[in-house]
């Protein structure tokens, strides 16, 4: 088989999608330390808490302990390639984490077994049926007193609309978790705080009749199990793979990730089952992974990874082709042709001049202001990856000047955090004002202090009388015309010079669109 064809099959790229404190970051770091892509236990952990390199590039973000922007880690596992697309934890940069949501191939969802499906798992589901991306399921912490599993089950279910297949089953929980049994591999595998890391490092019993397997757990836990195993095994479905990767049934693993206990069990399916890289939309037509000639798409930009550098970094998903150090690309938004020879990798804690790159990598590019979220890289093709959206956003502030002579430094920033996602940026057709809009109200702290620190002005942002925000189309050339004459009030330019209607009012909006029958308002703008 071809290089790129084999290393193409061997790439599983996902994103963790949790609510805060289920245990992402702790479920991130075991399986970093399985891959051999760290070497120590709270690597992870202390990017929350302490500036580093790669993560934390800002001091706002420290104080807060918050992780605003995401990362890439790759490591090899099992002959498989593993890239891990983080996604940030704080519910004010969702627009970030949907994004990265674009670039997987899978998700897998993080669920405390005392909490079940929480609020933020309901809108990052969400966002995953959008491309029915397949989703697999680890109910957490055990080894804390938590909900019955066939309650956490049927939770997620009811409220998310996916059919659970258990692929372990907890033996006990709280003080009273003896293990888990593989349903699949008809194995029990014993939990032992402090040991567990590895299959070698583990007690394992072969099937439930095993000898010893009743004297390890107990008589009651033993009869608890065989009870709830011919209930589930009557009542919940069997791993499908096809029903997995259609997006419609999602295996479920429980464990402790800060115990290390059910992650192994988890990863070795996951390398197996969750897909490859898999096609794409374009403007034009779907793109083969398989295909030869490159082609990807920027999700992500992150300003500042370095400080002592300054630079900007696109993120870019390859979607077909190999990427090689050196190598022409065209930029199909602008087709300009760029070489590229010091595109980056991210590997844990590093970053490191990437050679090749297959399909389902992720590749960092030097960025001087010319890349935007949503551009295309392809090797000449003028095509355009689709379905990297733009939300509306829910927030809006004018943005106010200290000192009036910084108006040309303000627009420019705001224009370059806009291009990042920052933040959106509106300039109303009617008014000189400079409108942010955002999805959570951090992001406005984090674009005022980057524009004082990396554009040197001193803005504020004030309340303004807008509620909602909505792209507008419309057919008719003529109707458009008249619509703007109309509304010209009510609208505005965005950072990518797209029409929008800015509405002081949900009632406001309602109206306009019962007056405007022809003109379609969007809740999203899909970069372009
Ligand atoms: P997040 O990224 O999803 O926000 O969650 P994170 O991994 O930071 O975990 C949130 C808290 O849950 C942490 O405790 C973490 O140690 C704990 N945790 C993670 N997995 C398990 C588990 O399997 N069992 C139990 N009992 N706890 C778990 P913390 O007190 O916030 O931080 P720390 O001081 O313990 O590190």
């Amino acid at each position: 088989m071809p290089i790129h064809l084999q290393e193409t099959r061997r790439r599983r790229t996902f994103a963790i999608v949790s609510h805060p404190d289920a245990g992402k970051t702790t479920l991130t770091e075991k399986l970093l330390l399985f891959g051999g892509a760290i070497q120590m236990a709270g690597s992870v952990k202390s990017r929350k808490t302490s500036r580093s390199a790669t993560s934390d590039w800002m001091a706002l973000e420290k104080e807060r302990g918050i992780s605003v922007t995401s990362s890439v880690m790759q490591f090899p596992y099992e002959g498989k390639i593993v890239n891990l697309l983080d996604t940030p934890g704080h519910a004010d940069f969702s627009e970030d984490t949907y994004r990265v949501l674009t670039a997987v191939d899978s998700a897998l969802m993080v669920i405390d077994c005392a909490k079940g499906v929480e609020e933020r798992t309901i809108k990052l589901m969400e966002v995953c049926r959008l491309r029915d991306t397949p989703i697999m399921t680890f109910i957490n912490k055990l080894d804390r007193e938590g909900r019955s599993p066939i309650e956490l089950l049927d939770e997620v279910e009811s409220v998310l609309g996916i059919a659970c297949a258990p692929l372990t089953w907890p033996i006990g929980m709280g003080k009273r978790l003896k293990g888990v049994y593989h349903l699949a591999l008809d194995e029990v595998h014993i939990f032992e705080p402090g040991k567990n890391f590895t299959r070698q490092d583990s007690t394992i019993f072969k099937g439930l009749d095993a000898p010893g397997l009743e004297e390890a757990i107990g008589v009651e836990a033993m009869r608890e199990l065989r009870e709830e195993l011919e209930l589930v095994q009557g009542a919940a479905p069997s791993f499908d793979i096809g029903e997995y990767l259609a997006g419609r049934q999602t295996p479920v693993f429980f464990g402790s990730a800060v115990n290390n206990f059910g992650v192994q069990l988890l990863l070795d399916f996951f390398v197996e089952n969750a897909p490859s890289p898999q096609p794409r939309d374009t403007t034009t037509r779907a793109i083969e992974p398989e295909e030869e000639k490159l082609s990807g798409f920027v999700f992500k930009i992150q300003a500042n990874m370095d400080p002592a550098h300054r630079d900007r970094v696109a993120f870019m998903r390859v979607c077909s082709g190999t990427y090689k150090a050196g190598m022409k690309m065209v930029q199909t938004r602008t087709g300009k042709e760029v070489r590229i020879a010091n595109a980056l990798t991210f590997m844990a804690s590093d970053r490191e001049i990437v050679e090749t790159a297959y399909p389902g990598d992720v590749i960092g590019l030097h960025n001087h202001g010319t890349i935007t979220i949503g551009d295309t890289f392809t090797e000449g093709e003028p095509v355009s990856f689709t379905g990297i959206p733009n939300f509306a956003p829910e927030l809006f502030r004018r943005a106010q000047l200290r000192d009036p002579l910084k108006m040309k430094a303000l627009q420019k920033g705001l224009a370059q955090l806009s291009e990042e996602g920052a933040t959106q940026f509106f300039r109303p057709l009617m008014s000189n004002d400079l409108i942010l809009g955002a999805v959570g109200v951090l992001q406005f702290e984090v674009v005022a202090y980057r524009l004082k620190d990396e554009y040197n002005v001193d803005a504020t942002f004030e309340p303004v009388t807008v509620s909602t925000a909505r792209w507008v189309h419309c057919d008719d050339e003529k109707k458009l015309e008249e619509f703007r004459e109309k509304n010209a009030m009510n609208l505005a330019i965005d950072g990518a010079g797209e029409l929008v209607y800015i509405a002081p009012t949900r009632v406001n909006l309602q109206l306009a669109q019962e007056r405007w029958p022809q003109v379609r308002f969007a809740n999203t703008r899909e970069h372009a």
